[in-house]
């Protein structure tokens, strides 16, 4: 079976359970803070599982882009990517764990599905800790659906539960779903989660049932809801018997278009297949982020630092394999030309996904001689003088002036029997902001966006100002991002030059002028096309006949999105720019904030 027959089968056999599918929304999570990446399937649908209705109704069903770099140090195994893709299906409030397991069971086993023999099946369950009982119904139906004791795990939080770490929210236990790979097992613990390779992880069913309270306890959620995922690229090789996830034929021409460039084969040796399945899957990550609508571009902060390591990181495994020093193009085109019938936004976006990759390769090369003269004369110094420790805040240095990567340092000092201090790098590192704030998805694991009222006020005067701009400084003014936390938002839209005092003043004033007017915010669901007939703003995310909801602000501004949002224009208080500077070429970059006057 193939990934197109998968996805396909798939979405069939939810909507034959009464499901409407949904498209995949973009990699770049629209008004959560939280994460600079869309990680799972649930993550846009977060203001219905907190009890906003859906306009396509309680069952959901879809194929997600999800982008995570937590693990991105493990990419290279059998298994971890930065970018997959991810079958899921929701119940917002509809079908519980019954019905969930059941199906995710059949989907599994049935011949008319993926026909694996349920003996190849292992799952784990939540063990429970003083707050939250142990999933015995979980455990009850699988074994009612024939799977015994001995194949299934109780495993604690930190594998078994999906939700807000830390902060409060929906959240509740999970039951993961393992294929045994019928390798010898590793030893005495080897059970599902081991990191052998013996089982792989297809499938994920979360039970939203609690919301945790800011006091650490667990309340009962009015909405029970179901979360699952299911990983493409995995699930494909478990089909296909492939022992990792870079033989299939996702893969395939991405691996040939780097042969193509190099002298190596993917399977010389470990080291050279290690690096194979980082180019590839770095390149394929990039190609998504550049190739999604929102026009990311390398950088460094935000997700274009994310993209940015990613291209980076791809070249040092480039010069092990011998690839040429621009060599990103070619499998760059491969991974568009094998995903384009899926995801046509790669096709769409062709030439800004490999100009923009070819220049940051560029860009990296100049950096790398730049660095390495740098360092030669550092080490001229230190070879003078007998020293074999290379300082940690010369190492930083490096790094943070001269964009010279640790890895390089490393590796060109251990040529030279010199080692490098890393506690002084990891000190002088701690204190880099931006990276820090770079890596902030890495905390994500469930992180539900922030639905308080401030980020709601803050939400609709996101849609008066885009309209405000649209009308201030032309309809070429598109959205190309937007940030909201509950103290400022922050909205990134297409325009070529800084913005006049006056226009600034104009937008304010024009905002604040339909505050004034209390006018009343309505929702409409309609179909994707019905609202472009009648002029609403929309992203390029929902596929044709896609149900979507349309705020309307009086008679100010029609937009697509998924809430919340107040009322009436009145409750937002008074609306002010703070700042106006570039984001990126061609795009500019809002933060702005509501006040709330004591005088009046
Ligand atoms: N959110 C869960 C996961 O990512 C199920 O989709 O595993």
């Amino acid at each position: 079976m193939t990934a197109d027959e998968l996805r396909d089968l798939y979405l069939k056999f939810f909507a034959s359970k009464g499901h409407t599918v949904i498209s995949s929304a973009s990699l770049v999570p629209e008004n959560d803070p939280t994460v600079l990446f869309t990680t799972a399937g649930m993550h846009p649908l977060v203001p219905y599982l907190i009890g906003e209705a859906h306009p396509a109704g309680s069952r959901l069903c879809n194929c997600q882009k999800c982008v995570r770099t937590g693990d991105i140090e493990e990419v290279g195994d059998p298994s971890h990517l930065t970018f997959f893709e991810m079958l899921g299906n929701w119940s917002l409030g509809d079908y519980f764990k019954e019905d969930a397991i059941a199906w995710s069971y059949e989907f599994l086993t049935s011949p008319d599905y993926l026909g694996f023999d349920p003996a190849r099946l292992s799952v784990t369950i939540f063990e429970g800790n003083e707050t939250v009982p142990r999933d015995d119904e979980s455990q009850a139906i699988w074994n009612r659906l024939g799977i015994p004791d001995e194949r299934i795990y109780a495993l604690p939080m930190k594998d078994n539960w999906w939700g807000p770490a830390g902060q409060t929210g929906p959240c509740g236990p999970d039951t993961e779903m393992f294929i045994d790979t019928g390798k010898e097992a590793c030893g005495d613990g080897c059970q599902p989660g081991c990191s052998c390779g013996k089982y792989f992880e297809v499938w994920n069913d979360v039970f939203m049932q609690y919301d945790k309270q800011a006091d650490g306890t667990y309340a009962k959620l009015k909405q029970a809801n179901v979360d699952t995922g299911m990983g493409v690229e995995r699930t494909i090789a478990m089909l296909q018997g492939k022992a990792n996830v870079f033989e299939t034929e996702l893969f395939a021409p991405i691996l040939a278009a780097i042969e193509a460039g190099c002298d190596k084969h993917f399977d010389d040796d470990p080291e050279t297949q290690h690096a194979f399945r980082v180019v590839a899957d770095h390149i394929r990550s990039s190609v998504f982020i550049l190739g999604d609508d929102r026009g990311i571009r390398p950088g460094n902060l935000g997700q274009g630092y994310v993209l940015r390591r990613l291209i980076r990181r791809s070249v040092r495994y480039a010069k092990q394999l011998g690839l040429g020093e621009v060599f990103a193009a070619p499998i760059a085109e491969a991974v568009i030309t094998n995903y384009s019938h899926v995801y046509p936004e790669l096709e769409r976006n062709r030439t800004h996904i490999v100009s923009e990759l070819t220049e940051e390769e560029r860009r990296f090369e100049k950096t790398l001689t730049r660095g390495m003269s740098e360092l030669e004369k550092v080490l001229e110094r230190m070879t003078e003088h007998n020293q074999t420790m290379l300082a940690g805040r010369v190492a930083f240095k490096l790094f943070d002036t001269f964009g010279f990567p640790l890895e390089f340092t490393e590796e060109i000092c251990g040529e030279r029997g010199i080692t490098i201090d890393r506690k002084g790098f990891d000190k002088a590192f701690a204190k880099h902001k931006a990276v820090s704030k770079a890596g902030a998805d890495k905390a994500f694991k469930g992180g539900l966006a922030d639905a308080s009222e401030q980020t709601t006020r803050l939400h609709t005067a996101t849609h008066l100002l885009h309209k405000a701009l649209q009308t201030v400084l032309g309809d070429h003014v598109k959205q190309r991002g937007s940030n909201i936390t509950a103290d400022r938002l922050r909205f990134d839209f297409s325009h070529h030059e800084k913005m006049t005092m006056e226009e600034r003043e104009a937008v304010e004033k024009m905002v604040n002028e339909v505050i004034r007017q209390d006018l009343p915010v309505t929702m409409e669901p309609m179909t994707i096309e019905q609202a472009r007939e009648q002029g609403a703003m929309a992203l390029f995310d929902a596929k044709y006949g896609e149900q979507v909801n349309v705020f309307t602000i009086g008679d100010f501004s029609k937009e697509v999105c998924g809430g919340p949002h107040v009322a009436r224009t009145g409750e937002l208080g008074n609306f002010r720019i703070k700042k106006e500077g570039s984001s990126s070429a061609g795009v500019r970059r809002i933060r702005a904030v509501l006040e709330f006057s004591t005088h009046d």
